[in-house]
């Protein structure tokens, strides 16, 4: 039987989630919601066979609806999840799941409380370069991870509801949470406004995790170059993930720093004065990935966890942790 879904937001990037939701199997769009009347005009041109209104109790009071999907300003995400929730909804919800720590914490209980889904936009947890980052990982090919550094930099889309660290920074935050396993114990962020006062054009995040584990997040809305990058710094190996980049998303490096004992080669070392380093300069592989769109993946997961009664992996605890670090950082 088909999960009807009903979708909020018609702006810059509901059309994707809205074309994703109609291609997925078993699914249908019951409604598009937009407070703006010339944002439904454009979806009624590209999505004919879709109701729109522009009241979101239409889609809150159609009993057959058993899901919205939510793509408007973070400002507006908790009063929406929470009407949706306690209307009885599963909810899809984009990134970042609201504006503060106790908004995220309440949604997460209401979500409890009802016993319904809360879905977080993390899309790049459904990316398969993500994943392969993540499989390197946990089967040990890259040894202990030292550090991981994170750039997710381009000119524009700037926003004025939310400074860049916010907008962009719950991709970088999330990859971190889903590759280490685990929550930072230290975080500190700072940024810089040009454009538009109090508003962050530029922002720094520091972390780090309880096995020693450093990261650091550069974002940017002002910055010549497209550039999506993190780069893992492993013991035995380093990995370079491109999202730019259409043929080598992801190239490991068997490159490194050997402590090796001068006297008894690479026996265990008693004392530091004991070892030398010596650089390792091995082959670079780049793993041939398959590619699905990572936004039909996700959307696809969404409804698989309604239909299996099941919690996805970017769930409302992990929004919620992404939104308590932005506001650490933001501090
Ligand atoms: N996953 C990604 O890569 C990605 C990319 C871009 C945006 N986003 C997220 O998507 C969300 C929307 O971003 P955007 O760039 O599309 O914003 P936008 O401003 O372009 O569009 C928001 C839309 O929501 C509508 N809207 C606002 N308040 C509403 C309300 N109360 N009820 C109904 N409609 C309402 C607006 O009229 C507008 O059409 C944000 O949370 C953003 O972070 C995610």
């Amino acid at each position: 039987m088909n999960t009807k879904i009903a979708h909020f937001g018609f702006g810059y990037w509901g059309p994707n989630l809205v074309r994703n939701f109609a291609a997925t199997p078993d699914c249908k769009m019951n409604w598009i919601i937009d407070q703006d009347e010339s944002n439904l005009q454009r979806a009624r041109e590209r999505f004919p066979a879709i109701p729109t209104s522009t009241n979101i109790q239409d889609a809150i009071d159609d009993d057959e609806v058993r899901a919205v999907s939510i793509a408007t300003p973070a400002a507006t995400h908790y009063q929406l999840a929470k009407l949706a929730l306690e209307g009885g909804k599963h909810v899809f919800i984009e990134k970042p799941l609201c504006s503060n720590v106790q908004e995220a914490e309440e949604l997460v209980e209401i979500a409890h409380k009802h016993s319904r889904i809360l879905f977080v936009g993390h899309v790049f947890i459904y990316n398969n370069a993500v994943r392969e980052l993540k499989r390197l990982i946990d089967a040990q090919e890259l040894g202990e991870i030292y550090c991981i550094h994170s750039q997710r930099l381009s000119l524009g889309r700037v926003r004025s509801d939310v400074d860049a660290l916010w907008n962009l920074a719950p991709h970088d935050i999330s990859i971190l949470l889903y590759l280490t396993g685990e929550y930072p114990t230290h975080v500190r962020g700072y940024g810089h406004s040009f454009l538009q006062e109090g508003i962050n054009d530029i922002g720094f995040i520091d972390l780090k995790f309880p096995s020693g584990i450093a990261a650091n997040i550069h974002c940017s809305w002002l910055h010549p170059k497209k550039t999506r990058e993190m780069t893992i710094v492993g013991s035995k190996k380093m990995v370079v993930y491109n999202d730019v980049s259409p043929d080598a998303k992801i190239s490991v490096y068997d490159r490194g720093i050997d402590k090796k004992n001068p006297i008894r080669g690479l026996e265990p070392i008693e004392s530091f004065a004991q070892f030398q380093l010596i650089k390792r300069m091995g082959n670079l592989t780049v793993p041939n990935i398959e590619f699905p769109e990572p936004l039909s993946v996700q959307t696809n997961e969404f409804v698989r966890c309604i239909q299996q009664n099941r919690q996805p992996s970017t769930d409302g605890k992990m929004g919620l942790e992404v939104v308590r670090i932005l506001q650490q950082a933001s501090k």
